[in-house]
């Protein structure tokens, strides 16, 4: 019988404390911790070597001396989570899948269950979904939706709504399945431990345990975390360091595209993105998303600019967007969605410093088109051209892209993979590029494609909006006018 002791966890910092007190010493929050049972460490020894860890000898091997394990990976099927993974599933290891509710994580899941079933040649290709979220009912439904009713797959994926941990194991040993969903980490419980589902003490627990048995029988486990809005797993996260691989699955509720990202992954690149769309019957795999990013509309006003990121080893073209309007009384508004918005601050302070665009009594709205979210210093010139365009009211040409980093001087600096975003947007058409102009004199040159290299923010707006006179109306402040950060105060 395991011996149990109590510790009490913070559960905003994951600190272990002895004793209860109001204040976690870690981390200063008040009333975060919660009492959690943690087995000795005599019970964890044995569960490791129960784990099978057969082959692993605790004695020093020299590096040439070892073994290279054979990485067995099963396929999803899907090939953009294929590609995320590294090639699939390895069995024995944990993947922890977050993102909002409501993103899309238990359809990616419930397709790419089938996925595991359907591919050939492999003997017992059964998966468990165990469920603390939907009853086995809804998730019936759902499959019915996505068209897993029939086939294979209809046979060989189990269902069962359970959130006690010790019986999912159990239902999970007699089942033996190659995968083990867990839909989501946070509704499932420990009975013997105290704190409700989704504690920080309960998530822990239930993941190393979950865990503990993957390695153990080869099961390859996925779980479900939810992230808060502030964007972090806020029980998952401390989940992060212990499981192989942490997918996200990003995007706008509203708008169709996701993004699944790896932001670690122990058997693969964590540079790979996977794109999707949200469809009538799931996600539907989209394998050239160079597109994908860019305004679907024939409307071309001024304020739209794209620009060319590169997301791992893919180009993806974004449209940019930007509004600029008089702003009223008290400080100006700088609102920004896909990007940064302090970003936004400062770049809106760097044109009216060192390019005479003064927005320093504008309120203005950045936004990327398709919900997407980077950071990329590369769409800085976007973005400005974006806010110079919208301000002059002048449209800038369809077929030219952007690409660059703008720096406090209002000089533009070389992003990684110029080359790479070129030649993807003159293979979708764009004809003229404004990029930075690199201090060796030497500018990719792409076939079909007129790249114009400029040093400063200046020359490039002269280049994309045209330098001529603004619109009658609008006052625009010379440099010398424009108070220093002015612009930049929220
Ligand atoms: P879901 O997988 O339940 O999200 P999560 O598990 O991350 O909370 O996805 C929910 C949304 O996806 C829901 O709002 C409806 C939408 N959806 C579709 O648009 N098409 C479909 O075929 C399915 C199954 C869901
Ligand atoms: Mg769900």
């Amino acid at each position: 019988m395991a011996r149990q002791q109590s510790r009490y966890i913070c559960q905003t910092c994951g600190a272990a404390h002895l004793r209860w007190e109001g204040q976690c010493r870690t981390c200063g929050g008040w009333n975060t911790l919660v009492e959690t049972v943690v087995r000795d460490a005599d019970t964890r020894r044995r569960a490791g070597s129960a784990a099978g860890s057969a082959g692993r000898s605790n004695s020093p091997q020299s590096l040439s001396g070892l073994r290279e394990a054979e990485l067995v990976r099963i396929p999803t099927g899907i090939g953009e989570v294929d590609r995320v993974l590294g090639g699939g599933l390895v069995p024995g290891s944990a993947v922890l899948l977050g993102g909002e509710p409501g993103i899309g994580k238990s359809t990616l899941l419930l397709q790419a269950a089938a996925g595991l079933t359907a591919s050939e040649g492999r003997p017992g290709g059964e998966v468990l979904y165990a469920t603390g979220e939907e009853s086995a009912g809804q998730v019936r439904l759902r499959a019915g939706r996505l068209g897993l009713l029939e086939g294979a797959a209809a046979d060989r994926i189990s269902v069962v709504a359970e959130s006690e941990v010790g019986r999912i194991i159990e239902l999970t040993r007699e089942a033996r399945p190659i995968v083990l969903i867990v839909d989501s980490i946070q509704t499932v419980t420990i009975d013997e431990l105290d704190g409700p589902a989704g504690s920080v003490g309960q998530v822990r627990e239930c993941a190393l345990r979950l865990m503990e048995m993957a390695k153990g029988d080869g099961i390859a486990v996925i779980l479900v975390g939810h992230v808060t809005k502030d964007g972090t797993l806020a029980g998952p996260k401390t989940l992060e360091h212990l499981v192989d691989a942490v997918l996200n699955l990003e995007g706008e509720r509203t708008a169709t595209l996701r993004l699944l990202r790896a932001t670690k992954n122990r058997f693969g690149s964590t540079e790979e993105v996977g794109v999707f769309e949200m469809a009538e019957h799931g996600l539907a795999e989209i394998t050239d998303p160079g597109r994908a990013f860019l305004a679907a509309t024939d409307e071309h006003a001024p304020g739209s600019v794209a620009g060319a990121t590169l997301e791992g080893t893919r180009p993806l073209l974004v449209e940019v967007q930007a509004l600029v309007a008089p702003g009223g009384y008290g400080s100006p508004r700088r609102t920004a969605s896909g990007v940064d918005a302090n970003r936004l601050a400062l770049l809106v302070a760097v044109l009216g410093r060192r390019a005479g665009i003064g927005l320093g009594s504008h309120d203005v709205y950045a936004n990327l088109a398709g919900g997407l979210e980077l950071d990329d210093p590369g769409l800085d010139l976007p973005l400005c051209l974006a806010l110079a365009s919208s301000l002059r009211d002048r449209p800038v040409p369809r077929d030219l892209v952007a690409i660059g980093e703008v720096g406090l001087l209002g000089e533009l600096r070389p992003v990684p993979g110029l080359e790479r975003r070129l030649r993807e947007a003159a293979r979708l058409g764009f004809r003229t590029a404004v990029v930075p102009g690199s201090r060796r004199g030497e500018t990719p040159s792409v076939a079909g494609m007129e790249v114009i290299a400029v040093a400063n923010l200046r020359a490039a707006i002269g280049h994309a909006v045209g330098g001529g006179s603004a619109p009658a109306g609008e006052h625009r402040p010379s440099e010398a006018e424009e108070p220093v950060g002015g612009s930049s105060r929220p």
